[in-house]
């Protein structure tokens, strides 16, 4: 009976560079470290802004199982279809009426891993509550998970920090997304959930969040609308890799990366 589960979750891929990033390196990490489970956010996979068909079977023969995303995932005008067509591509599951879904149950060997998506409201799009929504969720769907990985694509470490409390001990793990620069607070909370406020990124991390400098500084600088694009200065990839175990659901151990 499998009693633990380790796991790999990546910060946002930006672009053609994050992409190379989850080809070049991501079969490797995944032997190395015997990962069963690997989660990637693709909201800016697409040249920055969204993700696309191609992408989405890129990403799945690159060794990815489940594709979270956040705000961008809209960008991309076949977003609906896309949404409705594969149940591993998620959007926040607080959007109030969209497409798709915002959860993944995902079954290795019998065992049930709940992969949930949310939204921040703090400096973003007032979508529904992501501490209703997801407790909602775990007393229906997801009720009878092993474990349960949230990805919180927020930009508020409070809010970030605020959700994984409220929720210590009922979700194995929250990892934030959407900063795109990784945090240092990785830890295990008291009632044993994983916690890092941000996975970081794939892709030029010499940038300014992913996208090359020269543009959005003159964006910043000069106040004008100047189009940018994802950086290939210093490509990194950048997540947690997680053992969680599937009988307390609690996670065991969590650990940065940026490789
Ligand atoms: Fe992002
Ligand atoms: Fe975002």
């Amino acid at each position: 009976m499998l009693e633990e589960l380790n796991i790999v979750m990546l910060g946002d891929v930006i672009g053609a560079p994050g992409l190379e990033q989850v080809f070049v390196k991501l079969n490797h990490l995944k032997k190395k470290e015997r990962i069963s489970l690997a989660i990637a956010n693709g909201e800016n996979s697409d040249d920055g802004f969204g993700i696309t068909q191609q992408i989405v079977g890129s990403m799945i023969s690159y060794g990815i199982d489940v594709i979270t995303s956040g705000n961008h995932i809209w960008s991309n005008r076949d977003a609906e279809e896309l949404l409705n067509d594969y149940d591993y591509l998620l959007r926040p599951a607080n959007y109030p009426e969209a497409a798709g879904k915002g959860y993944f149950i995902k079954t290795i060997n019998d065992k049930k891993i709940g992969v949930v998506n949310l939204m921040g409201r703090y400096f973003m799009t007032p979508i529904d509550c992501p501490f209703q929504t997801l407790n909602k969720l775990l007393k229906s769907e997801l009720k009878n998970c092993d474990a349960i990985i949230v990805d919180f694509h927020a930009e508020s470490n409070s809010e970030k920090q605020a959700l994984a409390m409220e929720f210590d001990g009922r979700i194995s793990l929250l990892a934030g997304t959407h900063t795109h620069v990784q945090t240092a607070d990785e830890k295990i909370l008291p009632k044993g959930t994983g916690f890092i406020a941000d996975l970081g990124m794939c892709g030029g991390i010499d940038s300014v969040i992913g996208m090359e400098k020269e543009g959005i500084l003159e964006k910043i600088v000069t106040q004008t609308t100047v189009p940018f694009k994802p950086s290939k200065d210093n490509c990194k990839l950048q997540g947690i890799i997680a053992n969680i175990s599937l009988t307390s659901k609690k996670t065991n151990s969590i650990g940065r990366f940026s490789i």
